[in-house]
């Protein structure tokens, strides 16, 4: 089976959302993503006549029709869920694509019980999460930088350190961009080439533009 326009089918693995990094059952660390951008990725995939498999961190969007979601909490769960998609898909005509806001630090410990206050004293130690993205060889791969400042400079920064073939840069600070709202204003990065500002659209069509980039 082919895509639309005669382009070949792809396989579009694509995580969204943020992490819970748990220091205890009924406390964690995470950040305000809410999956908006990567679950309008999958379901513009899809919509091309593409595989898409979303893997999710904690968020309350539906799935979108024709897309496969695996569910995960934690920066580990989802590496290791990636990494088994990976695992079973074809490196010639597969893209993972990362636009997860993957906790970078965890606790250092995860407590089975509630903690007491009486046996917190305020220092909460944590380690370094895995770069998933980083860790991923073999694959064309497409990344975010949601950046305070400075977006290109760190996304061209992240192109090379990542080896992308793409990155998607947005300032969250901007109007209308960042977490949460249904708009993104970015500007995609391609290895040798200018970049491409987009102007402020609707994530929907952000996501079209990458799924069409892709196919080229
Ligand atoms: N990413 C990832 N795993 C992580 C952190 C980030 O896969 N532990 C991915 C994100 O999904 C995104 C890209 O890497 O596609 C850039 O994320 P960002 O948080 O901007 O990158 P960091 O490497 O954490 O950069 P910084 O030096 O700004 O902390």
């Amino acid at each position: 089976m082919t895509a639309r326009a005669g382009k070949p089918k792809l396989r579009f693995v694509v995580t969204a959302g943020p992490t819970r990094e748990w220091l205890d059952p009924v406390r964690f660390l995470s950040n305000p993503s809410t999956g908006k951008m990567g679950f309008a990725i999958a379901e513009a995939a899809a919509r091309r006549g593409h595989e898409a498999i979303l893997i999710a961190g904690p968020v309350s969007l539906p799935t979108p029709r024709g897309v496969e979601r695996i569910d995960v909490e934690t920066a580990r769960e989802m590496q290791a869920a990636v990494k088994k998609t990976l695992a079973r898909s074809d490196p010639a005509n597969t893209v993972f694509i990362s636009a997860a806001a993957v906790a970078d630090w965890r606790p250092a410990r995860t407590a089975s019980k509630k903690l007491k206050k009486s046996e917190m004293d305020g220092v909460l130690r944590l380690v370094r999460n895995p770069d998933i993205l980083k860790s991923i060889r073999g694959f064309r791969k497409v990344g975010f930088a949601a950046e305070t400042g400075n977006a290109l400079r760190e996304a061209a920064r992240k192109l090379e350190s990542k080896n992308l073939e793409m990155i998607v840069a947005n300032d969250v600070t901007e109007k209308g961009a960042g977490f949460g709202t249904d708009t993104n204003r970015v500007v995609i990065l391609k290895r040798g080439a200018a970049p491409e500002r987009l102007p402020l659209m609707s994530k929907k069509a952000v996501a079209r533009a990458i799924v069409a980039g892709c196919e080229k």
